[in-house]
């Protein structure tokens, strides 16, 4: 029986930077944000949206009866939570009306949290084929004006059901795993933005992202010829190409040629919005499936899953007869292209509100951006969430 990703739905805010204006506005030139770090915009969240929220947007399309039955596993990937104590899990469960009897929960470990929760949903389905599981990831990244981890700023969320016979993309039964206790990225209680030791981040990954590879090869005793795609964690797309890059000489010209192109489609969504972190690798994903002409069903896609802190993962999807969802691409793009540019002035100002904490009464005024849930305030120190259609 094959367990994998089912249905993929993604959200993003409806209001982004043109990285060609940040770059004027932080005296850089334009084609270092856009070919040196490979990103073309970046998401700017309004404070009427948060983690939960993008949560729910980013579900609510995909779910149908037979989801909102069936699913009884609800995992909320993400390093954005809203609360120490209660779980993303829990809203969103309420949110989207899923059963009560579902186990519902957020896990944790930088970028790679939504990797922890397919995996677990994986085996729980294994041994349930009749239930599915509902994993999201779901985060904002934020660094901080005029730094140089600015340009890699983003957010929105990406939501998977986990199924038996899924129809998009089939799980290998393995993977493999390398973790390290290492300060490459991280953002104490304190902190609304993330710190980091930028470069010795994308070194770490990079090698993580060889060792993973290899011992994935070696485990299961597969070749990389095996692969007819890779896709990436994708903090910004340039370091996933660069990965990419260092396995090059390793295989035939031909299939350089062929991993190369699916890259490009692989990155097109990731380079309008951003990093995700939790759900860079499957917004990635969802961009290779949507945006290829060259892979067709059976195709062998490898996946790298990087979260710093340190946390790598390598495994294989086996992509399914029925990976093309017009409509999902016809609303992606709809939802990209219809977004509102705002200025550097009002990034910076809307940059400097975000995030409401439950420090006191507060009211938000929901941006009228059409997004289907919005924070509404604080109430009582209590977070206060709406459907809006
Ligand atoms: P920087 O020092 O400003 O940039 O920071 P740079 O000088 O390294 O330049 C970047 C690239 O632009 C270089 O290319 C330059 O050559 C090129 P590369 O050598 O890398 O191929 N460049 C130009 N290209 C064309 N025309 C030009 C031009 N000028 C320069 N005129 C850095 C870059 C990514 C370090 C910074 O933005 C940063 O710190 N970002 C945040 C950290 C990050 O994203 N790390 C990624 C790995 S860690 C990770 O993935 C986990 C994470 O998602 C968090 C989590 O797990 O939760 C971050």
């Amino acid at each position: 029986m094959n367990v994998g990703i089912d249905k993929l739905g993604f959200y993003t805010p409806a209001y982004y930077l043109d990285l060609v204006d940040l770059a004027r506005a932080r005296n850089e030139d334009p084609q270092k944000y856009l070919v040196g770090i490979g990103q073309a915009q970046q998401a700017v969240i309004p404070q009427s949206q948060d983690a939960v929220t993008m949560a729910a947007n980013a579900a609510s399309p995909i779910l149908d009866a037979t989801n909102r039955q069936q699913i009884s596993l609800i995992i909320f990937g993400s390093e954005s939570g809203v609360d120490n104590s209660k779980s993303g899990a829990i809203y969103l469960q309420n949110l989207l009306g899923l059963p009560r009897s579902a186990r519902a929960f957020e896990i944790k470990q930088a970028c790679y949290g939504a990797t922890a929760g397919i995996q677990m949903a994986k085996e729980f389905v294994k041994n349930h084929p009749d239930q599915q599981a509902l994993v999201v990831g779901t985060d904002v990244a934020r660094y901080g004006l005029q730094t140089a981890g600015e340009v890699t700023q983003g957010s929105g969320a990406v939501a998977m059901t986990i199924s038996a016979n899924p129809r998009t993309l089939a799980l290998s039964t393995n993977s493999s795993v390398y973790s390290d206790d290492i300060m490459d990225f991280w953002r104490p209680l304190n902190r609304k933005e993330a710190l980091v030791d930028g470069h010795y981040s994308n070194d770490i990954y990079q090698q993580f992202f060889l060792k993973t590879v290899h011992a994935y090869c070696e485990q299961e005793q597969c070749s990389l010829t095996d692969l007819q795609a890779l896709t990436f964690h994708l903090p910004y797309t340039k370091l996933g190409l660069k990965a990419l890059r260092t396995l090059l000489p390793e295989v035939s010209a031909a299939q350089q040629t062929q991993w190369l192109s699916e890259f490009e489609a692989s990155r097109v969504y990731n380079r309008q919005v951003g990093n995700l972190y939790t759900g860079s690798l499957y917004l990635s994903l969802l961009s290779l499936l949507d945006q290829t002409t060259g892979l067709s069903a059976g195709a062998k896609v490898g996946l790298f899953s990087y979260g710093s802190g340190a946390q790598g993962e390598f495994f294989v999807g086996t992509v399914q007869p029925g990976f093309r969802d017009t409509q999902r691409r016809s609303r992606i793009e709809a939802a990209l292209a219809q977004r509102t540019r705002l200025d550097v002035d009002q990034y910076e100002e809307w940059f400097t509100q975000w995030p409401t904490f439950n420090t006191a009464n507060v009211t938000i005024d929901p941006a009228p951006d059409g997004a289907e849930f919005v924070f509404t305030g604080v109430v009582d120190n209590k977070r206060q969430y709406q459907r809006r259609l």
